[in-house]
């Protein structure tokens, strides 16, 4: 058992020393990883291939062995937790995710009352082998949907365009995000359990919630996930990610004390150390990555977040065509500057 406070994203996401910053990439194992390529042609459907423990371990391995990134997040998608309640998740080349249509009323019913965890456990044995192959500094990072995220993508059925609150009754979604939180909140801790020592709810359709919905939709869902992680595991870092939502940030700080935040990369790094009094991950743009325009970029992110505690990540997933040279110069850069 490694002591979850002394790998490197987690010592400086509870305030400690931060130069040069850890660094990881959100989506960092992926299609842009030509040993990502081959192992995913052995598997025809995704979900599948999230659920084969030996496969998971090598891919959630490979960025760390080729870029040496201070941590490792667990391969696996955001949509296992509706697949895993009895809505079928395919990814079609070339489409992205398609979620089976299902009756709601049958479905919430069935929901309350189900638990992931046994679906799931092949997602524990991949962080327990991965754990082990990890050495004792670098992260393991776990994470979930959160309740609206997913919801975006189970009430469109994968094709994320608008928010689905125009065709749906705020009771039916409200019903629908607290039987989420509660799915989330015990994979979370299921995850944590099998060897992770941060976490990250990925809430990437954030800035889709109507203003007068966000309390609803948005922070009671995510107060109820890290209260019942805080309570459970203090030692465990918690990042919120939400795109399109950091102007939310500095008023969230005060009310969810504990919880760090991942910064999208709208939000200028002069922006968020003056007004983030947390510490925060991010935010360099995943195009300046893939075009090799990033290095005054990412020098100013570093002089201005790295006054605080901070880890080096992109505003939002890499992309498939990163050249991988790219991704090489980045962390030469970030771990060779003299701070
Ligand atoms: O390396 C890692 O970051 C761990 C693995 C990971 C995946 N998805 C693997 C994946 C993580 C953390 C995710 C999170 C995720 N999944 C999010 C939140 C982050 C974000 O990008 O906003 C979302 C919205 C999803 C849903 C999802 N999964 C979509 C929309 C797609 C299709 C588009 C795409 O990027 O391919 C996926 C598929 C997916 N998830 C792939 C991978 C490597 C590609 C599938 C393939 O290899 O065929």
């Amino acid at each position: 058992m490694t002591n979850a406070t002394t790998t490197a994203v987690a010592k400086v996401l509870k305030g400690g020393k931060n130069t040069p910053p850890p660094i990881w990439l959100m989506r960092q194992a992926g299609r842009y990883l030509p040993e990502y390529r081959q192992i995913r042609q052995h598997f025809k459907d995704f979900i599948e291939f999230c659920l084969q423990p030996e496969a998971v371990t090598r891919v959630t391995l490979q960025p760390i062995q080729r870029f040496d990134f201070d941590a490792a997040i667990i391969f696996s998608d955001i949509l296992v937790i509706p697949h895993a309640l009895g809505q079928r998740v395919q990814f079609i080349e070339g489409t992205g995710p398609v979620l089976d249509h299902v009756d709601w009323a049958t479905f919430l019913e069935k929901a309350e009352k189900q638990s992931v965890l046994p679906f799931l456990s092949p997602v524990f044995d991949a962080i327990r082998l991965t754990r082990q192959a990890l050495v004792p500094e670098k992260s393991l990072i776990g994470f979930v949907g959160s309740p609206w995220t997913l919801a975006c993508y189970m009430l469109q059925q994968g094709k994320v365009k608008d928010a689905p609150s125009g065709n749906y009754s705020p009771p039916f979604i409200n019903s629908l995000l607290r039987i989420l939180q509660k799915h989330c909140a015990d994979f979370l801790t299921a995850q944590i359990q099998a060897g992770c020592d941060v976490i990250q709810i990925f809430d990437s359709w954030a800035s889709l919630v109507p203003h007068p919905y966000q309390e609803d939709y948005l922070w009671k869902p995510l107060q109820f996930i890290t209260e019942s992680i805080q309570k459970k595991f203090p030692h465990i870092p918690i990042v919120y990610y939400g795109r399109g939502v950091n102007q939310f940030y500095p008023t969230l700080a005060l009310r969810l004390p504990g919880i760090c935040f991942g910064l999208d990369q709208t939000v200028s790094p002069e922006w968020a150390a003056l007004h983030v009094q947390t510490p925060v991950q991010g935010n360099l743009d995943p195009e300046r990555l893939v075009r090799g325009e990033f290095k005054d970029s990412v020098e100013r992110i570093l002089d201005f977040l790295s006054l605080k505690p901070f880890v080096f990540n992109l505003g939002h997933g890499i992309l498939p065509q990163t050249p991988l040279e790219n991704v090489h110069q980045l962390v030469d850069q970030i771990r060779n500057k003299t701070y």
